[in-house]
């Protein structure tokens, strides 16, 4: 069953780096595919191309400087402060992490239980943290993917939603393995974000179900 909503979904994005991610998500939305508006565009870095995108589609871009709070005892919990007064202030539903390299805290986390999502570079839980297509290679796994999940305050720990795998080629590096992830990666999240807009997700303890009344295998778990 899906619901149609009366106002698009409000959505944030927190976001470090080029912002591929977020740019699915943009073409998606775009698309008219998922009932849903990014009302900003959030970041730790001034000059992180996520927020270039965000300009250039004439999405609210906003730098939110972490140096200043850098030295107090709760640094990390006062600039999720800051960060939660924006949402707050833009009515924000959702909040998604697409290559956010920032450790959330329980100030978000607790705002936004079962309403912030992240995208990793792993079949969690193998390979939380970083560079994690190099320890896939290293460690001789024969698939490596990607995975949508809630965030808790683990890292990389929260109730996973959506999983896509792909098969490690033997000359494979990490940088052809990520590449073939990424495109992954782009399906899968959009894919998440339109499933909680149409309220079809429903999280019981660590698992999360998926009104699946449309959904297809594929969509879950996929091989490039
Ligand atoms: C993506 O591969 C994402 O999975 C990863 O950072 C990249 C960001 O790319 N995130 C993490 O490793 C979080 N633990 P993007 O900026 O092009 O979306």
């Amino acid at each position: 069953m899906s619901i149609n909503r009366t106002t698009p979904l409000r959505v944030a994005v927190l976001a470090s780096g080029r912002g591929s991610n977020l740019q699915a998500i943009i073409d998606v939305i775009d698309g008219g595919q998922i009932q849903a508006q990014i009302v900003v565009v959030i970041s730790n870095k001034q000059d992180a191309v996520a927020l270039e995108r965000a300009r250039k589609h004439g999405i609210k871009d906003l730098f939110v400087d972490p140096k200043p709070f850098i030295g107090r005892p709760d640094s990390r919990e006062a600039y999720d402060g800051a960060l939660l007064e924006v949402l707050q202030q833009q009515k924000v539903e959702l909040v998604l992490l697409a290559g956010y390299m920032k450790i959330v805290t329980a100030v978000l986390v607790n705002a936004y239980a079962n309403r912030m999502m992240n995208i990793h570079p792993s079949l969690l839980p193998s390979f939380p943290g970083l560079e994690v297509q190099k320890k896939a290679i290293d460690w001789g796994c024969k698939l490596a993917g990607c995975t949508v999940h809630f965030v808790t305050e683990g890292v990389d720990e929260g109730p996973i939603i959506i999983q896509a795998a792909v098969p490690i080629l033997d000359d494979d590096t990490p940088e052809t393995l990520a590449a073939r992830i990424l495109v992954q990666e782009h399906k899968i999240y959009p894919r998440a974000v339109q499933l909680f807009a149409e309220g079809r997700l429903k999280v019981e303890g660590r698992r999360v179900l998926i009104d699946a009344a449309k959904l297809d295998g594929e969509a879950i778990i996929s091989a490039a």
